[in-house]
């Protein structure tokens, strides 16, 4: 596909189709990196529409980050009862603390900066490098996978293909917008360029799509079999 085009296409859907998040900025505003961390920490191991609830409750309750960290851990770890893997809600009420003693109460930008805090792997200190700080960086999700696997008919099966498919996503990123850039691609892979059944008709990148042009957005991307 033709990068420049792509990203285009894409953006321009998503202005239209972006889904109404809670943790999403509207346009024109500014995002909130607190907002985006304790979003994509909600979201690692649980569905937008289970974490949409627990993300309100957590900024009713700690409206900043410092508020996070000085509150005591039973309290954090009983406000996320229900979200699972506990481990998190340790690592996310950690992460706040060293956010407040080391970095000032402030998020750094870099993703290697990002990864050193408690709980922020490389996906997720690319979603907080794109999504907060427009950065182009690719937050490679399942939804990513896909949608990269089909654009350029990668035929290799996950997950040895997920090497292939990050380069390949890396050559996509929007150098402008690069976080609206990563949530469409979550987007796409949400409402159209589903598992299965891909609603290619209705994709604003049908035309860059090999695998549509090729017949086989229902067979990719393939698997290994068990
Ligand atoms: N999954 C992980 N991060 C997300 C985001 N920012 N928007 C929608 N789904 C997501
Ligand atoms: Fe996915 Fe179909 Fe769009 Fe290709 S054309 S990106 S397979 S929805």
């Amino acid at each position: 596909p033709d990068p420049a085009a792509l990203r285009q296409r894409l953006l321009q859907w998503y202005d239209r189709h972006a889904r109404r998040l809670p943790w999403r900025a509207l346009p024109e505003e500014v995002a909130d990196p607190y907002h985006v961390w304790l979003s994509e920490i909600m979201l690692q191991q649980t569905t937008v529409v289970a974490a949409a609830p627990y993300f309100e409750a957590f900024l009713a309750r700690w409206p900043r980050v410092e508020e996070l960290a000085a509150a005591p851990l039973d309290e954090v770890l009983t406000a996320w009862a229900g979200l699972g893997y506990y481990a998190r809600a340790r690592n996310l009420h950690k992460c706040a603390q060293s956010l407040v003693a080391e970095h000032g109460g402030r998020f750094p930008q870099e993703e290697a900066a990002l990864q050193a805090l408690p709980g922020i792997g490389a996906y997720t200190a690319a979603a907080i490098a794109a999504i907060a700080f427009d950065r182009p960086a690719a937050p490679v999700d399942g939804n990513w996978e896909r949608v990269i696997a089909r654009l350029f008919a990668i035929e290799t099966p996950l997950p040895p293909a997920k090497a292939e498919i990050r380069e390949a996503a890396a050559t996509l990123v929007s150098p402008q917008r690069p976080g609206d850039f990563a949530q469409a691609m979550m987007d796409l892979g949400a409402i159209l360029c589903l598992p299965g059944r891909p609603k290619c008709l209705l994709c604003p990148l049908a035309e860059d799509c090999a695998a549509y042009a090729l017949n086989r957005e229902k067979e990719l991307p393939a698997r290994t079999p068990k």
